[in-house]
């Protein structure tokens, strides 16, 4: 594919790319909603990734392709940078708009960019971190710019909060940006550092996509944000990343009904991901298995951002696997993908309970993939 790139590359725009950035989507193990919480995830970037083609043109105008829409996009590097009536195209808009708002920097001259990916769209895999990062890392490579992974990472958020509309936090670009490969990384979300944690290795990484169709995303995403911040502001603390459960649960009185459900799975989310990371150090998949159950649990129940659907796949798989395994929903939630450690042997059994029961229960067809963890951005050439 990123040899087709180049190639597409050089057909729309008459000239050799100077580069070629790959940039993965990313799977999240535990730690949902906890990254806007100040608090810690533990994801890993995927095989999925979004292929980034840049050169310079010398003009004055950034002329973008999107390979897999067949669609361009152009505009001039003067001026206010205003959004499009393609919603692919403000992604990358956006991080151009964002070097210049967040770094002062602008384009001293035009660039074309070719871009096409393979990361599942809608489906909580980050498709879209993925192309902010790839454009970002492309454009930091073209113009050598002195900034590290994490403020392309950064600078991604800020394009998709501040030009693209969702109030997403760190997570997904961070993992894009600095996945390991073979590994998933426990992130500070406050600190903004990660620890690489080694994935047991008797488990695969299944992801298997419900095909619900996602509705509300953005607007229910950033209520959830506000209903935290209305229950970290309760308890006079800048995020519920500063709230144990002890003290959640003797202050809580005054705090309305939903934000306590809310703030409270947070908190207790915040301590399965660390208490999850320690289980993957130890090799103890039984409790690694509870804490994923109990997180499903409290997004199902407390946090109210499952699916039907979705609930039903869990518990397919995990009437497979056991206390061998893990499973729980992953990503923003509201429909998208299951994430599921899996012992090698009973993938094949996953696939087949799952097949025989999800559609005839939902009346929709799962998709499965299994992953490998991977590096997060790389410039191939
Ligand atoms: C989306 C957001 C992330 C994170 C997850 C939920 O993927 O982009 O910042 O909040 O949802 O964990």
């Amino acid at each position: 594919m990123s040899q087709s790139l180049t190639e597409l590359f050089t057909q729309q725009f008459n000239a050799q790319a100077d580069h070629l950035i790959r940039a993965p989507g990313r799977v999240n193990l535990i730690g949902e909603h906890t990254d806007y919480n100040d608090g810690f995830v533990l994801p890993c970037a995927i095989d999925f990734a979004t292929h980034v083609a840049i050169g310079k043109n010398g003009s004055d105008t950034v002329r973008v392709f999107a390979a897999d829409y067949d669609e361009r996009d152009e505009f001039s590097i003067h001026g206010d940078i205003v959004h499009s009536d393609k919603q692919w195209a403000n992604y990358i808009r956006g991080v151009i708009w964002a070097f210049a708002e967040r770094n002062g920097f602008r384009l001293p001259e035009g660039v074309d960019i070719a871009v096409s990916g393979n990361v599942p769209q809608g489906a909580g895999l980050s498709s879209s971190a993925a192309l902010e990062v790839g454009v970002g890392k492309a454009l930091q490579t073209t113009f050598s710019l002195p900034i590290d992974e994490t403020e392309i990472a950064l600078l991604g958020q800020f394009a998709e909060n501040r030009f693209v509309g969702c109030n997403c936090g760190i997570m997904d670009q961070l993992t894009s940006a600095r996945g390991e490969e073979g590994h998933a990384i426990l992130i500070d979300c406050r600190e903004l550092t990660a620890q690489t944690v080694s994935i047991p290795d008797s488990l695969s990484i299944m992801i298997i996509h419900s095909h619900v169709k996602r509705g509300l995303v953005g607007s229910e995403y950033n209520t959830r944000r506000e209903q935290c911040e209305t229950a970290a502001k309760h308890f006079g603390v800048k995020a519920l990343r500063d709230v144990t459960l002890a003290q959640f649960d003797a202050g809580k009185a005054g705090l309305d009904v939903l934000a306590t459900k809310r703030g409270r799975y947070i908190v207790q989310e915040n301590q399965r991901t660390l208490d999850a990371t320690d289980a993957m150090k130890r090799n103890d998949i039984a409790a690694l298995s509870k804490l994923m159950a109990e997180s499903h649990i409290g997004m199902r129940d407390e946090f109210e951002i499952t699916h039907p659907a979705v609930d039903t796949l869990v518990e397919l798989v995990g009437e497979v696997i056991g206390e061998r395994g893990g499973v729980r929903m992953t990503g923003g939630g509201f429909g998208g993908c299951i994430v599921a450690l899996v012992p090698h042997e009973e993938v094949d059994n996953v696939k087949a309970h799952v097949a025989k029961h999800y559609h005839a229960r939902t009346g929709l067809t799962e998709e499965v993939f299994v992953c490998k963890p991977r590096q997060g951005v790389s410039v191939i050439k």
